[in-house]
């Protein structure tokens, strides 16, 4: 399967995907098409770049939603990506985006996106001084953080020190379980639950 990497920063998710793509559990079921980002200076872009990926970016400061894309949409397609992993995309897709790649958008979360949506989710996890938070790999709809859940991973935060540690803990699971996610999917083992029944994570 081919992946469109989204991405507006840092990029550790991306760089997480691609290792597991290069040697790992998505090794001879994925490759990289292309990493996107609407930030150009992104760092996760440059990292992509470094190591060899196609990369593109379109800048969405100052753009309409709806126009801009609009044209992210006929650049992804020149890669003819199967899937579109968002991976720290802070942007909300408009409707267009969502039909042109309907079913086929993931995105992962650091919370139950039941309980959180939004960013700072693991700010939220360490003020409510949570015994354990979950990833959530959820397929995009025009809601932010509404698709329908793939599957979750729990966070141990029991004993967690500081917000830091607390991120440092969440990006650990992140890192293993949106490639793992991604495999079984295309692999065809994960059927999204709808969000009305999603409230225990699939077995593993
Ligand atoms: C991650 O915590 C991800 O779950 C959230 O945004 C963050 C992106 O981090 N959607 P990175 O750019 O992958 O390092």
């Amino acid at each position: 399967a081919r992946l469109a990497i989204l991405l507006s920063g840092r990029g550790s998710n991306m760089l997480a995907l691609a290792r597991e793509v290069r040697a790992g559990v998505l090794q001879g079921l994925a490759e990289v098409a292309v990493v996107f980002s609407n930030i150009p200076e992104a760092p996760g872009l440059a990292a992509a770049a470094e190591l060899g990926f196609a990369t593109a970016s379109i800048d969405s400061r100052g753009r309409k939603r709806s126009e801009f894309d609009a044209e992210v949409v006929a650049k992804l397609q020149e890669f003819q990506p199967d899937y579109i992993v968002l991976a720290g995309y802070m942007r909300i897709l408009s409707p267009t985006f969502i039909r042109a790649f309907a079913g086929r958008i993931l995105n992962i979360h650091p919370a139950d996106t039941h309980q959180h949506q939004g960013l700072h989710a693991y700010e939220w996890a360490w003020e409510n001084r949570l015994p354990e938070t979950k990833i959530t790999v959820h397929l995009v709809d025009e809601g932010l953080d509404t698709g329908p859940v793939l599957a979750q991973a729990p966070v141990d935060l029991r004993g967690a020190q500081s917000l830091a540690d607390v991120e440092r803990r969440g990006l650990a699971v992140e890192h293993r379980f949106y490639a793992d996610t991604l495999a079984r999917l295309i692999r065809g083992e994960l059927h999204p639950q709808t969000p009305a029944s999603t409230a225990t994570a699939l077995p593993q």
